[in-house]
């Protein structure tokens, strides 16, 4: 299949890797150039800009930060040619990043404008589970624009759950799914803090609740780190950690939700991203819990 990648940062280059691996016909673009080599050297194409990659691809899958990023691919900015107007007929634009349901409606309702077809696709996993092809995701958009993508996403991932034809529910899942990850953190960080400064070793308290009542895969990946406090290199930025939390307050307050835990971890994400520590692990959320223990 002939697919257009945009976005090769953390997440997006494993998964072009995998797709040229898969056998498709993958042209690569990203802001910054440099990233696409690999790319090349794997034997995919690259594109000198969105709307070259786009130009006469069955499919084009995004994995950009956030909005900003996502709307300046598609419907272009100052610094950016979008590939909207690129895009073929009856091509399909898979898209994804974490972003707002309100702009997933937006990509909906344009891409229909252009007769090309628009799936929400966001996923669950850190870059090593793109690397190893073993996402989770979560699709969902027409039938016909949402079985045009199924080979592309079922090489991304070892499950590809299908949610029905409305495109921002899919993203509703994602944000909800992020909400429960940070909330596990907030957990985890708070039994932490209580554990450290009663003198509790971190590594044994989390291998004594995690072995029982409250084991989870989470608990063991994201509790390592945090006993370890191993915020870097970032698996998934503290920046856009925060994001999803903003994004998923707004998806609550649009819904009139109340969601109090989603606020308080937006606050200590934000408290985290005010001390300079953006780009670390969203997993240094845990130094707040503790710096407030005066740890
Ligand atoms: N990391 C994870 O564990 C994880 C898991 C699931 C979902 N996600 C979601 O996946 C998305 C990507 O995450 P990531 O970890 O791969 O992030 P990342 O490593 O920071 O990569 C971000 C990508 O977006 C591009 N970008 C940013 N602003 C742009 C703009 N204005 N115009 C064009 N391109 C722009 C970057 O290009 P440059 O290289 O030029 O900066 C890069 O390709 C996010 O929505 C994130 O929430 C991440």
């Amino acid at each position: 299949m002939r697919i257009g990648f945009l976005g090769l940062g953390g997440m997006g280059l494993p998964m072009a890797l995998n797709l040229v691996r898969a056998g498709h016909e993958v042209s690569a673009w990203n802001r910054t150039s440099s990233r696409a080599d690999a790319v090349r050297a794997a034997g995919g194409q690259v594109a000198g800009t969105a709307a070259d990659a786009a130009e006469g691809a069955e499919l084009v899958l995004t994995m950009l930060a956030d909005d900003a990023a996502v709307s300046a691919v598609v419907f272009g900015d100052e610094a950016t040619e979008g590939f909207l107007r690129a895009l073929p007929r009856g091509a399909v634009h898979a898209c994804t990043s974490t972003i707002s349901v309100a702009l997933s409606r937006r990509l909906a309702q344009a891409h229909a404008k252009h007769d090309q077809g628009y799936v929400a696709a966001p996923v669950f996993g850190r870059p090593q589970a793109a690397e190893a092809g073993q996402l989770t995701v979560v699709a969902a958009g027409a039938p016909a624009a949402r079985a045009r993508c199924r080979e592309a996403l079922e090489a991304l991932g070892q499950t590809v759950h299908e949610l029905g034809d409305d495109a921002p529910a899919a993203n509703v899942v994602k944000l909800a799914g992020n909400f429960l990850i940070a909330g596990m953190m907030e957990a985890l960080a708070e039994a932490f803090a209580l554990g450290r400064k009663s003198g509790v070793d971190a590594a044994k308290l989390l291998e004594i609740l995690n072995g029982g009542l409250v084991r989870s895969p989470l608990y063991q990946s994201y509790g390592t780190m945090m006993a370890q406090e191993r915020f870097e290199p970032a698996g998934f930025k503290l920046s856009l950690g925060l994001k999803d939390m903003r994004l998923a307050l707004a998806a609550a307050d649009a819904a009139a939700v109340p969601m109090p835990l989603a606020s308080l971890v937006h606050d200590h994400l934000l408290s985290g991203a005010a001390r300079g520590w953006g780009d670390r692990d969203w997993t240094a959320m845990s130094r707040i819990l503790s710096e407030a223990a005066g740890l």
